[in-house]
């Protein structure tokens, strides 16, 4: 279902936000383009209070938390209300704790063991990160060939200029990054410019 849901979406948009303001105009930005599902990364003091925000306030969203790195932080997205969780690795305590996740969890990896110890622990989809720095396309292509029933959310790095080469994956359903919601616009409150960003990718995507 999440996967499927993901799929559709294709672009899974990671969002740094530091406030409820930020939160209430980009959010109403992902509204008007018909984005549903948005990660809001644990990175600032107030992020799970941003999610719990977003989700009450804006249902047409389904807003999750990213850059979950223990045991405490999924049960803490959980009780915000998180729809979904992502994490940028895969610890054994992280995958041990994640079995109890009511909601869905996503492990990031990056190496073949690291895929399969995740996959024997049941998630079959994966944050593949950091995917420029780590090898990209050539490297999803090569784990694709052993790994048949993995699908892997590329994040870091990819931009609209090369998302549409890993959305061309097999084992590539979706992708993920920052670049629509950037530190400058957040920064200037610059509405205009994460529009501008939304329209590009809609382009992009018809
Ligand atoms: C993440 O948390 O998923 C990454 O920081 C996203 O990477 P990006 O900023 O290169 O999109």
């Amino acid at each position: 279902m999440f996967l499927s849901q993901l799929s559709h979406q294709k672009v899974l948009p990671v969002l740094v936000l530091e406030t409820k303001e930020q939160a209430d105009w980009v959010g109403g930005c992902f509204v008007e383009a018909g984005i549903q599902h948005l990660e809001v990364t644990l990175r600032t003091s107030k992020a799970l209070q941003v999610i719990e925000h977003l989700n009450r306030n804006f249902p047409e969203l389904s807003v999750g938390a990213g850059t979950v790195l223990n045991a405490h932080q999924i049960q803490s997205a959980v009780d915000a209300g998180s729809r979904f969780i992502i994490s940028p690795g895969a610890t054994d305590k992280l995958l041990e704790s994640a079995q109890d996740c009511p909601v869905p969890f996503v492990p990031g990896v990056m190496t073949p063991s690291e895929a399969m110890r995740a996959r024997d622990y049941g998630f079959g989809l994966q944050k593949f990160f950091p995917a420029e720095a780590a090898g990209g396309i050539a490297l999803l292509k090569a784990m694709g060939a052993p790994l048949q029933d993995i699908r892997f959310c590329p994040t870091g790095g990819i931009t609209l200029s090369n998302m549409a080469d890993y959305l061309e994956l097999n084992n590539v359903p979706v992708v993920g990054g920052t670049w629509l919601v950037t530190p400058q616009a957040l920064a200037d409150n610059d509405r205009q410019a994460v529009v501008s960003r939304l329209n590009e990718l809609h382009q992009a995507l018809a």
